[in-house]
């Protein structure tokens, strides 16, 4: 189910989940790379928004054949899934859950959960996965729906599932500039992953 290209052994896949580039979760994406780098990891950021990718259109031909037959650059996304040694994902919280264009790459996914429940292939060991979200805080509506779909995806694809990295009361792609801490607590978590992958 690969597309080239892959990733260079124990590389740290980095999601960047928001449809605004360079904002506030992308920035504390970068911070959590620059830790797994900074701790030995080749790094690959992935800016979701920038893949275009369309929508699961439903029709379960992978329930079939573990492979979907939308063909666009989540070709590409799915051999980065594929070939990473530990995945994070950096999203804002839209309408209480993740946005849009994270969410297409979510429900593009369902190759993975044909292959594990329905053909019963061999699926990915399971690898670090870490999740970093941001929010204004305003909603009353809450973050958690943006953390379960996340965990569902996550265990679909074989990713462990570390606790999230939350950051609230930032709108303005400025705002994250006023949180050092949170960006450290990023650093360290992406210096954590990189550990694990080299721990095996
Ligand atoms: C369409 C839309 C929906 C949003 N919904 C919520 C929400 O439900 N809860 C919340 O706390 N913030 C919400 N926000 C605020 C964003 O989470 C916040 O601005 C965040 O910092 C954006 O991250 P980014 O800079 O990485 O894009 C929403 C923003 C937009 C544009």
């Amino acid at each position: 189910m690969t597309d080239s290209p892959e990733l260079a052994p124990g590389t740290v896949l980095g999601i960047a989940g928001s449809p605004r580039r360079d904002g506030n979760s992308e920035r504390l994406l970068d911070a959590c790379l620059a830790g797994a780098r900074a701790a030995g990891a080749p790094v690959f950021k992935l800016p979701v928004v920038e893949y275009g990718i369309a929508p699961c259109r439903g029709c379960n031909a992978c329930s079939l054949t573990g492979e979907c037959v939308v063909k666009d650059r989540m070709g590409e996304v799915y051999a980065l899934l594929d070939s990473a040694a530990a995945v994070v994902v950096s999203t804002p919280v839209y309408f209480a859950t993740v946005p849009a264009v994270l969410k297409a790459l979510y429900d593009r996914c369902q190759p993975y959960w044909a292959r594990r429940y329905q053909l019963g292939r061999p699926v990915p060991e399971k690898r670090p996965g870490g999740l970093l979200v941001v929010r204004g805080g305003k909603d009353p509506y809450g973050y958690e729906c943006a953390v379960t779909t996340t965990r569902s995806v996550f265990a679909v694809i074989g990713l462990t599932v570390a606790e999230p990295l939350v950051l609230e009361g930032v709108d303005s792609p400025s705002d994250i500039g006023r949180h050092p801490d949170a960006r450290l607590a990023a650093t360290a978590l992406g210096a954590g992953i990189a550990g694990s992958v080299a721990r095996g």
